[in-house]
This record gives structure tokens, sequence and C-alpha cells, in this order.
């Protein structure tokens, strides 16, 4: 059974505060529909439960929507109590020329999260994907790619220091068939550098929860199997790994990971802590009334799976309003992936999370 997590989540009193003006909860309701935002007083955001329940429910943060869409600003404030900047805090974004940074963007989150009791996961500092194109088409040496990933580690976790909870410190360094994936890190540096940026991060941020993150390991499979072992190996040689991120990027068409708990059971065995870290359900449009129920499922799975083991810190999901999701732009005919529409009207994916919820915090 789960235990008590001390867990503080954030309250519309700071709402003013922090890097943004932020409109009051009626001015922000989008579309005149039944918006989360829109509750009656005994009602509780997603946040407010999970608190109860002793998990942190997070989303990932669109910088643009949130500098420029106030209702969207005024859900991200209320709803959640975590974010994770959905882009810019990676490579690309923070330094788009080598050597000259641009924190900028994720220090407004941070500052956001600040003014609304929110806690923040970093995302993410070893990646294949998103790397500036300095790095990508520099030609390095192995011991040059070294210094350079030594050194952005250093100077990111560095500058975030003290106000990450958890970094996903390395993303998706696994194929399917649970093989290391053929990245420039692999490549050059071999298998090696994932024990590197851990303890290079504990360097520059002792307190921060460091995390592995990877999609498509929510079940007991080949990929989830060999993160399993990887983290087994790791924690066997001291590296400083705290947990493991489970994406949670599911289709409606797949079968739902029922065997989600057992698969998250297998990493709090070995001690690790684990995270449901960028949820979201996509739908083959057009939507109808089944689809939507197997999509409530489906969020519904991942949550309980986190709520039925121990060390389970967090359930973020990928963003919340289907208007900003990254899912159309990369799954052709598929969409509609989030809690809430382009008008923040809830779905009934919103409705089983807050009943799941409710009945873990009135298990507790
Ligand atoms: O920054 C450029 C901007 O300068 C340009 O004008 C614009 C034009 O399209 O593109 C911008 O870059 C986009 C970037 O997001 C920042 O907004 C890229 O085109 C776009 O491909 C990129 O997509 C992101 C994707 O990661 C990249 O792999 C998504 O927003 C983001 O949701 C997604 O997130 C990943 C997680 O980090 C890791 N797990 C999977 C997840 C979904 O793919």
């Amino acid at each position: 059974m789960k235990a008590t997590h001390a867990v503080v989540v954030g309250t519309a009193v700071a709402l003013l505060a922090g890097a943004f003006t932020l409109p009051t909860a009626s001015a922000a309701t989008g579309s005149g529909g039944p918006g989360p935002v829109k509750k009656g007083s005994s009602a509780r955001t997603l946040g407010e439960l999970g608190d109860r329940a002793g998990v942190r429910i997070g989303t990932a943060v669109d910088m643009s929507a949130l500098a420029a869409d106030a209702p969207y600003r005024a859900v991200a404030a209320t709803e959640f109590s975590a974010v994770t900047p959905e882009n810019v805090m990676k490579w690309e974004a923070v330094e788009p020329t080598r050597g000259t940074y641009d924190w900028a963007p994720a220090d407004q989150l941070v500052d956001f999260a600040r003014a609304n009791g929110q806690q923040v996961r970093g995302h993410t500092l070893v990646w294949h994907s998103q790397l500036p194109s300095w790095l990508t088409e520099g030609d390095f040496s192995a011991a040059e790619l070294r210094d350079i990933l030594h050194r952005h580690i250093t100077d990111e976790v560095g500058h975030f220091k003290g106000k990450i909870w958890q970094w996903d410190v390395v993303n998706e360094a696994f194929n399917d068939d649970g093989t290391m994936r053929d990245s420039i890190w692999l490549q050059k540096l071999g298998p090696g550098y994932i024990a590197d940026a851990f303890r290079w991060a504990h360097q520059a941020d002792p307190k921060a929860k460091l995390y592995i993150n990877d999609y498509n390991v929510e079940g007991v499979n080949a990929k989830s199997t060999a993160l399993l072992a990887l983290v087994a190996e790791l924690k066997k040689q001291h590296v400083p790994v705290d947990g493991v991120g489970v994406q949670g990027h599911l289709d409606v068409t797949y079968d739902a990971p029922h065997d989600i708990a057992a698969n998250l059971q297998r990493f709090d065995d070995l001690g690790l802590e684990t995270a449901i870290t960028e949820a979201d359900v996509r739908i083959p449009l057009p939507v109808d009334s089944t689809k939507t129920e197997a999509q409530a499922e489906a969020y519904s799975v991942l949550l309980q799976g986190c709520l039925l083991t121990e060390h389970c810190t967090d359930f973020t999901v990928w963003g919340f309003s289907d208007k900003y999701s990254w899912v159309p732009g990369v799954f052709k005919g598929e969409g509609s992936a989030n809690l809430m529409d382009e008008n923040l009207r809830t779905k009934a994916a919103y409705t089983a999370l807050s009943q799941d919820l409710k009945l873990a915090a009135g298990r507790r």
C-alpha cells in the first residue's frame, strides 16, 4: 500500500504573483463551457485531489501559450501541482549558439511555478533530439563531446540549482526491442555516458531527484525490462539515479497497459521512485463516444498504476488542452489526446482521473 507523501499543492491565493499577470478564475473560462476553473465550492482541482491521494498531478507547459492565452494560464496555475517545460529546457532552446545561453523562457516557468506553489520537473538534459545544430554538425571528437556534455549538464543543472524537483537526466536511451538507442551519445561516448550524466547532474545539484525517462515502458516488455536491468546496474555501481519516468504516450487503438502496476513495482523493489511523466492518449479522428470512453480508461489505467505503487511520486500530463497538443503534427489523422478540448472543456478522461484520486484519497 502506498505511503503518505508530503506534498504541497499550489493554491489560487498566489495566482497574482510571479512572471505573469493572471486572470481571476471567472475571467478564465474559455468558452463558457464547463471548464475545470469554474468549480463549485466543494469541487477540487486535480492537484488538490492528488495532494489528498499522495501524488502530485503535473502538466507540461507550452511557454508560448502561457504568455499569450489567459484561460490556458489560469488552468495551468490552478489545476496542477507540478509543471514540466514542454520545450524550453531542451538543449536547442537553452544554448542555440555555442556558449550563449538563453535561460529566459525556462526561468519564467520556474517563477510561474514558484508563484503558484508548484514543483518543476526539469526536462531534459541528455537526449538524441532537439539538439542544437552546432552540436550535431560539429564533428567533435569523443573527448570534446564528453567535455561538451559535462559542461552542458553542469551549467544547466547549476543554473536551476535548488529550483528543480526532478530532472529527466537521460531521455529515451532505448529502442523498443531493449537495445540501446544508436544516438550520438552512444556512438561517440559508449554506454557509460548514462552513468556520467547522472554523476555530473548530482554534483551540480545534490538535492534534485534524478530520473531516466522513456516511452513504451508502461507495461512489462523488452524495453522496460532492459531499462530495469540498466537501473539495477547503475544502483549497484552507486550511480545517483533516483527514479524512472514512464512517459505514457498512449493511443486508444492500443491495449491499455493493465500490467503497469506490476511493472512499476519492479522499479520500486530496487528502491527507486517512479513517475508517469508525459501522459496523453491520442484518438484516430473523428472522435466518438466509444473512443472517448477508451481514452478515459487508458488515462485511468496509467494513474491507477501510479497510485498503487508506493513510491510513484507524480502523474504528469503532456499538456492539458488539445489546442496546443504535439499529436496532430506527428500522427496524421489523430488528435484529441488531452484532458480538455480546445476550449478547455473537460472530457470523460478528466472525470475519470478525478474519481480515481478521490477513491485513492478515501483509502488513505
Ligand atoms: O523552435 C522552433 C521555432 O523556432 C519554429 O518557428 C517552429 C516552426 O515549426 O518550430 C519550433 O520548434 C518546434 C519545437 O517543438 C518547439 O516548439 C518543433 O518544430 C517541434 O517539432 C517541437 O516538437 C516537440 C517535440 O517534443 C520534439 O521532439 C513537441 O512540442 C514536444 O511536445 C515533444 O515532446 C516530447 C518530449 O520532449 C519527450 N517525449 C516525447 C514527447 C512528444 O514527442
